[in-house]
């Protein structure tokens, strides 16, 4: 896989060389929680909680990709898939988080990462994608300085075993919703709700990747790619008004600015550390620690659902939450004042409004804030209700819809100049959807949780097709 300009983007179609993909991440599809050393995370004990995951839906087997993934890799062959991207489960690699890497847990990545180069796609690989190891929480989680040390250690043991075959690395995937969701409101592992404790592990999350990417650039050889996931919101002001702008700007900088700030320009947003004052003092932050998160990267990879409206806070009108994120609490530590309200448009499954000239701002915004940057959408996808027709099939024409658009909006971002070099479609499999379980499905290809069955669905014979063809139908 290469990040390198590719050909002139035309009208019609992608560029020639551009990346087509698909996404997942260990503990949605891996199973084999407890087999050949792997030690719980943070999820397998969160899952455990009574009432935390919806219908006390658990990864434990999730889609046993640990035992068929070369049914699962002959899948992405079918599809023409170019490229893969997968996170190693940290347990599995180093179990309890520190101590000496796990033989058998880095055999299963050698061997997943082997039958991906023998069908010809190249290998993606995502070091944390949320599956803390649950040791290294019972001693403070992301809110202790020493995980980011772990978390290097851990990054080097993965290199080391396999750098030589895998081209493309990502620290972190969304640490917005480790620090936000996980600290912040508790709906995600390990379940705490504290604003205080979601900004010191937002911080150390942050070091983590820095660290780790000096250590990656050590070890990894030369021509390798060193990237990182965000989750940036598409935000937008109700109206012009200056209150509504007023709450654009501050979740802007809770959303984006929190993130690319430290990590392009080694600063922290004056106005997020004003917005913020009242929770933490920021003494955290140590000297030397922003020159490491702003080590240079490859790539940025940017993962896009929906977009993000919000106004004014009008307390005449208390509205339910409505910033796509469950729970009662607000994840948004310091977001007094901002109301957050649907965008227009159609909802997928997730109650999640379709709409995807958010991706073409995001990229397009990128494109102007990091020049030259390469772009990666590392994810981008929709669940809906699919299920199995009486002769097999899955008939899924709104996850079609809302990829074509979203597809489109890749297209003309590129287009218009913004150098994203690749998409990976959220996901390649049904899959254990965190806090609500498998009770939502993002797949492409349907799995029948008790049969382990994959059905391809539609919407993967229409993405077969435009990766077969590299334009959008129609
Ligand atoms: C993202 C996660 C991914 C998946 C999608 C729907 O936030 O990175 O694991 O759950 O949302």
């Amino acid at each position: 896989m290469t990040l390198e300009a590719p050909t002139a983007p035309t009208r019609s179609g992608f560029p020639a060389g551009f990346v087509w993909g698909a996404a997942t991440a260990a503990y949605q599809i891996e199973g084999a929680a407890a087999e050949d050393g792997r030690t719980p995370s943070i999820w397998d004990t969160f899952s455990r909680r009574p009432g935390a995951v919806r219908n006390g839906d658990t990864g434990d087997i999730a889609a046993d990709h640990y035992h068929r993934y070369r049914e699962d890799v002959a899948l992405m062959a079918e599809l023409g898939l170019g490229a893969y991207r997968f996170s190693l489960s940290w347990p599995r690699v180093r179990p309890g988080g520190r101590g000496p890497a796990n033989p058998a847990g880095l055999d299963f990545y050698d061997r997943l990462v082997d039958e991906l180069l023998a069908r010809g796609i190249a290998p993606v690989a995502t070091l944390y994608h949320w599956d803390l190891p649950q040791e290294l929480e019972d001693e403070g989680g992301w809110t202790a300085r020493d995980t980011a040390y772990r978390f290097a250690e851990y990054a080097a043991l993965a290199a080391d075993r396999l750098g030589d075959r895998v081209p493309t690395w990502t620290t972190l995937n969304e640490p917005w919703c480790s620090a936000f969701l996980g600290y912040g409101n508790g709906v995600h592992a390990p379940g705490r709700s504290d604003p205080a404790a979601a900004l010191t592990a937002h911080h150390h999350l942050l070091l983590a990747h820095g660290l780790a990417t000096g250590v990656l650039r050590e070890r990894l050889p030369a021509a390798a790619q060193v990237s990182l996931t965000l989750n940036l919101a598409a935000v937008r002001p109700l109206t012009t008004d200056p209150g509504d702008t007023r709450a654009a700007r501050r979740i802007d900088g809770l959303a984006n600015r929190i993130f690319l700030d430290p990590v392009f320009h080694g600063r922290y947003p004056a106005d997020v550390l004003a917005d913020t004052a009242h929770l933490a003092d920021w003494a955290f932050v140590r000297d030397g620690d922003l020159a490491e998160i702003s080590r240079p990267i490859d790539a940025l990879g940017l993962n896009y659902y929906t977009p993000t409206v919000v106004a004014a806070d009008d307390p005449a009108a208390p509205a339910p939450r409505q910033d796509g994120h469950q729970g009662e609490r607000s994840p948004w530590p310091a977001d007094e004042g901002v109301r957050f309200l649907p965008a227009e448009g159609s909802r997928t499954a997730m109650g999640w409004p379709v709409d995807a000239d958010g991706l073409y701002e995001l990229l397009t915004r990128l494109r102007d804030d990091l020049p030259g940057l390469p772009l990666l959408v590392t994810e981008n996808g929709a669940a809906y209700e699919d299920y199995a027709d009486p002769s097999g099939a899955v008939h899924d024409p709104e996850r079609v819809a809302y990829l074509h658009g979203h597809l489109d909006a890749v297209r003309r971002a590129i287009a218009d100049g913004a150098p994203v070099r690749g998409y990976f479609l959220w996901s390649l499999l049904d899959n254990f959807e965190w806090a609500y379980g498998y009770g939502k499905r993002f797949g492409i290809v349907h799995v029948d949780f008790a049969s382990q069955r994959r059905t391809p669905k539609d919407s993967a014979h229409w993405y077969a097709e435009v990766v077969r063809t590299g334009r959008l139908p129609g």
